[in-house]
């Protein structure tokens, strides 16, 4: 089957790939190489699917450039693509408009009227904001606390705009903090990683006593492809790892995996973070059969792995 994936050069994206070619597809991946981070990171993240015959690259701007071409054939759409980040949305509005709106639109808009069997879209827990039952389930009623989810959120109502009025057949999905080798750099865990690595204090926001619910990136990626399998149309799933920790938790199991000390130091709260997260993953798991299977620990010693082996890579570059 012939497939595509936009934001393939990007962390869950390029692993998206890689599974959906191991699994016997045509994957054509799309990516415009945004400066949210460094073009370096991203071509590396491809690196893998780019060597793979039945993979194919499409460098295309969703926001800008003409998309059927590149959409021609293609059975399924896998659309990660876009600007993530909770805190920066704050500043940089436009731009998250742009990658997670207009780009989402475009490419609704290029998909109506061809025999696509699924729409997968990549939204966000961050949609939830402030939730007032924990774990929460798709039913709650979204109140986003920062532009970024915001902007995630009116995707995912193109998403179901597109499905009702024009037969997109979009199944949309709400990512909980996704982990695991190629994390984004600016991620807490990424960041924590670093800042022990190189013997430095790292910043936590607030009492550390905030909730997140991580999802091991492998579990994220098999959930959404057995979305475009079995999702129904017009469907919403949580994709959440299966606990809820604190961050000092989290942070705690960082440095115990590495066997390093992390020292930390706890600053002022950032007004776009919400307090706690915690999915409902009863959905996910009854419609599609998805069962998160990675641990926290387990999938952090993956990272702390990968994330060692590109240090030591990047240091024996010459200059
Ligand atoms: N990582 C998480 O924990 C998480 C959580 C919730 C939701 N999500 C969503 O999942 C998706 C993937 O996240 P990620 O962490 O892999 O991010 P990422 O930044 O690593 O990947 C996104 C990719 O999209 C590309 N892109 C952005 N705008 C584009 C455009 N206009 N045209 C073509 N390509 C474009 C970027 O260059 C990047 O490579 C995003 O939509 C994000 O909002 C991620």
């Amino acid at each position: 089957m012939r497939v595509v994936v936009t934001g393939a050069a990007g962390f869950i994206g390029s692993h998206l790939a890689e599974r959906l070619l191991a699994r016997g597809h045509e994957v054509v991946g799309i990516d415009s190489f945004t400066d949210y981070y460094s073009r370096a990171a991203k071509q590396r993240n491809l690196a893998a699917a780019r060597a793979h015959p039945r993979f194919t690259f499409a460098d295309v701007d969703l926001a800008a450039d003409d998309l059927s071409p590149v959409l021609d054939g293609a059975e399924v759409v896998y659309h990660l693509a876009g600007r993530p980040g909770v805190r920066a949305a704050m500043m940089q509005f436009d731009q998250y408009w742009r990658e997670n709106v207009m780009a989402t639109q475009r490419l609704l808009e290029t998909l109506k009227g061809r025999s696509l069997k699924c729409l997968v879209y990549a939204g966000s827990s961050s949609v939830y904001g402030d939730a007032e039952v924990f774990p929460t389930a798709e039913t709650a009623v979204p109140a986003p606390l920062s532009p970024y989810g915001v902007t995630k959120l009116a995707g995912e109502h193109l998403s179901y705009v597109y499905w009702k009025n024009f037969q997109v057949p979009s199944v949309r999905l709400r990512y909980f903090s996704v982990y695991g080798p190629r994390m984004r750099p600016d991620l807490m865990l990424s960041l924590a990683m670093q800042a022990m690595y190189e013997g430095r204090v790292f910043d936590v926001y607030g009492d550390g006593e905030q909730t997140r619910e991580f999802t091991y990136v492998a579990d994220a990626v098999e959930g959404t492809i057995l979305a475009a399998e079995r999702g129904a149309p017009g469907d919403l799933y949580n994709l959440g790892g299966g606990s809820s920790v604190t961050v000092n938790h989290a942070l705690d199991v960082v440095a115990e995996t590495a066997g390093m000390e992390l020292k930390r130091r706890h600053v002022e709260r950032q007004p776009a973070d919400h307090r706690n997260a915690g999915a409902s993953i009863t959905r996910a798991r009854m419609r599609l059969g998805w069962e998160p299977r990675t641990s926290l620990r387990d999938g952090l010693a993956q990272q702390w792995r990968w994330f060692q082996e590109t240090q030591k890579k990047a240091a024996s570059v010459p200059d």
